[in-house]
């Protein structure tokens, strides 16, 4: 009997997720005669039974689209807004696969939908994923789709900020994207030339910025180009961070644990505008005068490049051919040349973090770009 496959995306969307949608279904039908539904809104479309027939029709000229046709949420299997309550829809999710006589349900997410597919394994389905995220930080494959995108647009707009900042001869200081991982802020940083690039994964010492700026003006380079991950923080910041997340895991019970919880996510709630504080301590060391540009949502819309249109076709073609060999528990990934699968346990273990002493890095430093450390 022919194979019933159903197909979601999670997660913040990124360019490169219709790409991966048309592959997967039109392998997965045209080639393997699979049937497949796809659910909207992410897990929540699981949850409430919200689906769309993907036919090879609707698959058609998708290929150059931003964004899903699927829609997306940020909505978790474990914990989902009902009405006004959290409640668990895993028994849900379950009773939907059983109800369409799912074969297997493919999930296309970052981090936290390849963490929700792992439950939904658990819980008896049988998944398989593909790597989508502009920060580039699921373990276990080289690349995610949407990163190259997103490169592409932040060192565009790097670019157009250096033309204005030399005129004006200002601090320049530019967010873009990523919370834990600075994968994207050092790459676009290095292609645009940036002075400064701060990640998280190096804290910095604004003390140590300012005087890195300070000294171009005195080499007579009047203006400078900060590139900012929006996760990047202080010294004194990641040190409070760092003690929290100890405490956490010392919690003796759970009001205490919760406790620690709610003044994590206090602090990275008061996180989210340390560029604006940033960009005005600068102005005040360096006396130089200063912008800041939020590259925000930019990163993330639009049409994907060519690099990610075909990673993405890549993915999706093998996810097919995996999902034919019923290879289920498993994420679909880059590695070298070769379009690999690996368990999903193995990717949700771990995440990508840009390594300290990765080559990126000397080779930013080699051309004298500052870390703040
Ligand atoms: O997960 C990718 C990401 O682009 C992060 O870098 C960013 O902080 C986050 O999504 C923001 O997404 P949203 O505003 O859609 O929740």
């Amino acid at each position: 009997m022919a194979k019933h496959i159903g197909i979601l995306t999670g997660g913040g969307d990124c360019p490169g997720l219709n790409a991966a949608i048309r592959a997967v279904g039109k392998a997965a039908q045209d080639v393997y005669g699979m049937q497949v539904t796809g659910f909207l809104n992410g897990f929540r479309g699981l949850a409430q039974d919200q689906t769309m027939e993907l036919d090879v029709r609707l698959l058609s000229g998708i290929l150059t689209h931003g964004g899903t046709i699927l829609g997306t949420s940020r909505d978790k299997p474990h914990r989902m807004l009902i009405g006004e309550k959290m409640r668990d829809m895993t028994e849900a999710i379950v009773s939907t696969y059983s109800h369409h006589q799912l074969d297997a349900l493919v999930c296309l997410g970052g981090g936290g939908t390849q963490k929700n597919a792992l439950r939904l394994k658990q819980a008896g389905l049988n998944v398989v994923t593909l790597p989508k995220t502009i920060d580039n930080d699921i373990a276990m494959t080289d690349q995610s789709f949407g990163f190259d995108t997103a490169l592409s647009i932040a060192t565009d707009a790097i670019d157009r900020l250096h033309s204005t900042a030399i005129s004006h001869s200002r601090l320049i200081v530019v967010e873009v994207m990523g919370h834990r991982a600075g994968w994207l802020a050092l790459e676009a940083g290095i292609a645009g030339g940036a002075d400064v690039i701060l990640i998280p994964e190096i804290p910095y010492d604004v003390g140590q910025v300012a005087e890195a700026i300070r000294e171009r003006t005195r080499k007579g380079k009047h203006f400078s180009i900060l590139v900012v991950a929006e996760g990047a923080m202080s010294r004194v910041d990641a040190a409070r961070v760092g003690k929290l997340a100890q405490d956490k895991k010392a919690a003796k019970n759970e009001v205490e644990k919760r406790k620690i919880s709610s003044k994590l996510q206090k602090f990275h709630d008061d996180h989210v505008g340390h560029t604006i504080r940033l960009t005005k301590q600068l102005e005040e060391l360096t006396q130089q005068e200063s912008r800041l540009t939020i590259l925000g949502h930019l990163q993330r819309g639009g049409t994907p490049s060519a690099l990610d249109r075909v990673l993405a076709t890549r993915l999706g073609t093998s996810c097919a051919e995996v999902l034919n060999n019923q290879e289920y528990g498993v994420m679909l990934a880059i590695q070298g040349e070769k379009i690999n699968s690996v368990p999903l346990e193995d990717v949700v273990r771990n995440k990508k973090f840009v390594p300290v002493d990765h080559p990126l890095i000397a080779a930013a430093r080699l051309v004298g770009t500052q870390f703040g450390d």
